[in-house]
């Protein structure tokens, strides 16, 4: 699942709009963490960082946000701005937040609790760490 964009469904009515999200139907690990991230001040980056055991799936719940994003392969840019797009991500993704819009609501759900020491905060390191395996392969293999 590394990094995936995932379609929501949406219930609309004459009242307006709903989406669900459901351990196993729309979300494909066990939900044990939510956290959001509102009033992000103008120019801030945020995330820059990687987990090394986690999954997560964030919702623009409201505004705009954009994630660059690095499974090892290169940056990615994508734009979470629909409340019924998700953005899916697996362990061992970077990634950087910004150009938040003022009104974001940037919902995420995790699998797993807090925990700091998941977190690979120096890119370097990230990249050694997600290349390492495949390149002692490389040299097994020569
Ligand atoms: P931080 O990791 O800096 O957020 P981001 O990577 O999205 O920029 O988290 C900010 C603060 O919130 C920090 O003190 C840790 C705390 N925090 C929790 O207590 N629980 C959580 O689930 C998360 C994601 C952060």
């Amino acid at each position: 699942m590394q990094i995936q964009r995932v379609q929501l469904q949406q219930h609309g009515d004459e009242r307006g709009m709903l989406v669900a999200l459901e351990k196993d139907r729309n979300v494909p690990f066990e939900i044990r963490r939510v956290y959001y991230l509102f009033a992000t001040k103008q120019h801030v980056h945020r995330g820059q960082h990687a987990h090394r055991h986690l999954n997560q799936l964030a919702v623009t719940v409201r505004g705009s946000v954009t994630f660059l994003l690095d499974d090892g392969s290169g940056p990615v840019e994508v734009v979470l701005d629909d409340p019924a797009r998700g953005l899916l991500l697996g362990s061992m993704v970077w990634r950087d937040m910004y150009d938040f819009s003022e009104d974001c609501v940037l919902m995420v759900l995790a699998d797993q609790l807090y925990d700091p020491a998941d977190y690979i905060t120096n890119y370097d390191e990230f990249l050694r760490e997600v290349n390492g395996p495949m390149l002692r392969g490389d040299m097994a293999a020569c």
